[in-house]
């Protein structure tokens, strides 16, 4: 662990440090002490306090990841499918991570969170928002024997299991978005971005990225460029650990991943409709520069968007929906 790796865990706690304390522990001089504060400050977007006469405070407590915690967290049948966990610090991306290690031979199974991601990616090129010390953002590298063709639901069942972690700790009035965003009161509150190569025939390689806003910080709900919303707005869901959170959310996808290579999404499509958020609405989905509008029809057995639009009921496999405008009534 480095001198910023220390002293982040000595302020986590949120509360005052006084600059002779935090010298000691760390085995630095006073002056190196406040130069780090500061240098924490600009590297990981953190707010620190010097309070004069008492010493360095965090604006807020951090509930930083911890593997033994997250494994705690972990149903121990879950467990026995996560070969490797990795826990950083700071990374490019959890899922460019999982595919370096893929590439260098890492185990199916492999599950990678981060303090921060510096190039967090999201669905249609977007970047996703990922500031230090808050949100989840985790990973698996899954294997599947199945051609990329067969796994077109996934992603479909991985948001469900999103849906399902987040439900277990007691979040409520959740509801998705095809294919995969998990809402609440219209507002993102998580996403997956699924990442496959593959033969036509299989083997499948996959790395499954979610990223769950728990507690975004005001300045970075600013980058997003759609409605979010975060963990504190839930009702049933402030102050989660996220530790927990990270355990159950690798805990879901581990068990879905592993029952999807045998059973697709059949066994998951009913409770996803039930959730949809969208079904029999009039929507408009964006698939590039092209819109289609049309009304949402269900969810067909491959995990595509039916869309009735001009009397015809058409599936849809890629895009993104929202809800088309009401137009304007007028006076
Ligand atoms: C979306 O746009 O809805 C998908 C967002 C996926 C974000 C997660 S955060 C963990 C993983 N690493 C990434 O770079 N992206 C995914």
């Amino acid at each position: 662990m480095d001198t910023r790796q220390h002293l982040v865990r000595q302020l986590a706690d949120g509360r005052c440090h006084s600059g002779q304390a935090l010298a000691r522990s760390l085995g630095l001089s006073r002056a190196a002490v406040w130069k780090s504060v500061r240098a924490l400050g600009e590297d990981l977007g953190l707010y620190i306090e010097a309070v004069p006469g008492k010493g360095y405070r965090l604006e807020r407590p951090l509930d930083l990841l911890n593997s033994l915690r997250i494994l705690e967290a972990v149903t121990a049948e879950a467990r026995t499918r996560i070969p490797a966990l990795y826990v950083l610090e700071r990374v490019d991306s959890t899922s460019s991570e999982l595919l370096r290690i893929a590439a260098a031979g890492g185990a199916s199974g492999s599950l990678c969170v981060a303090e921060q991601q510096t190039a967090g990616r999201g669905r249609r090129g977007r970047p996703w928002v990922s500031p230090y010390g808050t949100n989840l953002y985790l990973s698996v590298l899954w294997r599947f024997a199945m051609a990329p063709a067969q796994l077109s639901g996934l992603s479909l069942a991985c948001g469900l299991a999103v849906l399902r972690a987040l439900q277990d700790l007691g979040a409520r009035d959740l509801g998705l978005k095809w294919p995969n965003d998990v809402l609440h009161e219209g507002r993102k509150l998580a996403g997956l971005l699924i990442e496959m190569t593959g033969e036509a025939g299989g083997p499948t390689q996959t790395v499954i990225g979610v990223g769950v806003n728990t507690c975004l910080p005001p300045d970075s709900g600013k980058e997003i460029d759609q409605p979010w919303t975060d963990l504190e707005r839930v009702p049933g869901a402030a102050g989660l650990s996220r530790n927990r959170l990270a355990g159950r959310v690798a805990a879901r996808l581990v068990e879905t991943l592993a029952a999807y290579g045998s059973e697709g999404l059949d066994p998951w499509l009913e409770e996803w409709q039930r959730h949809d958020l969208f079904y029999g609405q009039a929507v408009a989905l964006h698939q590039g520069s092209q819109t289609i509008h049309g009304l949402h029809s269900g969810i067909d057995p491959s995990g595509a968007l039916r869309l009735l639009v001009g009397g015809r009921v058409q599936a849809y496999h890629a895009g993104e929906i929202s809800l088309r405008p009401v137009p304007d009534a007028g006076p």
